[in-house]
């Protein structure tokens, strides 16, 4: 399917660097597609980003049929454009589609128009250390239709955004609220899939959280709340006695692709790497016995984030006095150094326009 572009008329300013923030600013252009069932995909374009038409009664806005992805684009020293994992991505999306009742993308198709969106828009792309351009590819359900049942037509639209830090904390360790009421996500629920319903339920936890001071909430299993599952926006590492732990995959969780790439990396200096299930006890056990080195977050947005404090049923503790760690500073330094370029990529997480 060819791809047909429409450039805008109207180019907007550059944000400045330091006013970058998470997800404010959006770039002159979107890639677009749609999906009419017995057509397949089609009529794919790049347009002048700006506000979609949907009819009022259009699926997605009452059902919430809508799934979404992260990841980012980087230019290395010589001015190339690098793209992390986005193979990875597309197949999650996919993932996250057959959860969804959505139909499935061609996975290099998606890729190669994520790049052709990316290369008219490199310029977008911001060069500081700790930015990049994140992008947002998402499907929405359109049909106009009340009945709770599978649409059949769909949109898939790819912004892209010039980002900093996601956190104001940026790498500074952030304070995290184990949450031992509400839920995010049960076994057999959409856990795994990257949908806008998982973020809708996370709202309340959050803001609850906020208002005592922390950045974000550390949930735990929806049928026991005993084992830990992920954070808002990242899957969560704990540094104990040695060996890093992270909770395993178990279909509630979102199975991250830096919770991936910081696997691969840790097992490559021989740091030994468990995915299993951990409890908030298992923990808060291992801090009193002077075992918790350290406890970190990964995420698209998040990179690597050192966790400092965590609050469980009021008992509140401070992580290697609050600040980062030596394996998450050397995971985030290497994890960005692989995404710039700086770092060669034995890996292959790097897909180059
Ligand atoms: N868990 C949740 C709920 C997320 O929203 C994210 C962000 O994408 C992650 C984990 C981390 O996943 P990834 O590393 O693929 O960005
Ligand atoms: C990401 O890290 O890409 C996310 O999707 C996290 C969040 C902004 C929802």
């Amino acid at each position: 399917m060819e791809i047909t572009v429409t450039k805008t008329t109207a180019p907007k300013a550059k944000p400045p660097v330091d006013a970058l923030g998470f997800g404010k600013h959006f770039s002159d252009h979107m890639f677009v597609m749609d999906y009419t069932e017995g057509k397949g995909w089609h009529d794919a374009r790049i347009v002048p980003y700006g506000p979609l038409q949907l009819d009022p009664s259009c699926a997605v806005l009452h059902y919430g049929q809508a799934v979404f992805e992260g990841l980012k684009a980087y230019k290395d020293a010589n001015g190339n454009v690098l793209l992390f994992r986005p193979y990875s991505n597309m197949n999650r999306l996919n993932q996250s589609n057959d959860r969804l009742c959505i139909p499935q993308i061609d996975v290099e198709f998606a890729v190669g128009a994520i790049k052709k969106l990316v290369e008219l828009e490199q310029d977008w792309i911001p060069e500081s250390p700790g930015t990049s351009l994140y992008i947002r590819p998402f499907i929405i359900a359109t049909d106009p239709f009340l009945g709770v049942h599978p649409a059949q037509t769909y949109k898939f639209i790819v912004i892209l955004s010039p980002v900093g830090s996601y956190y104001k904390e940026g790498l500074n360790p952030v304070k995290i609220f184990v949450e031992d009421e509400f839920v995010r996500a049960v076994r057999g629920g959409m856990g795994f899939s990257k949908t806008a319903g998982n973020y809708a339920a996370s709202l309340k936890a959050q803001e609850v959280a906020e208002t005592k001071g922390y950045s974000q909430v550390l949930w735990l299993d929806g049928v026991e709340r005993k084992y830990i599952e992920e954070v808002g926006a990242m899957n969560i590492f704990f540094k104990i006695d040695g060996k890093v732990i992270t909770p395993m995959l178990n279909g509630s969780i979102l199975a991250g692709i830096t919770r991936d790439s910081s696997i691969q990396i840790l097992k490559s200096w021989g740091v030994p790497v468990e995915e299993r299930k951990i409890s908030a006890e298992e923990v808060f056990e291992a801090h009193k016995a002077g075992k918790l080195e350290e406890v970190f977050g990964t995420g698209t947005a998040a990179v690597i984030s050192p966790v400092g404090e965590l609050c469980w049923k009021g008992e509140k503790i401070t992580i290697n006095n609050g600040e980062i760690g030596a394996t998450s500073q050397k995971l985030y330094d290497t994890i960005t150094g692989l995404q710039s370029g700086k770092i060669e990529d034995t890996f292959d997480f790097v897909v180059r326009l």
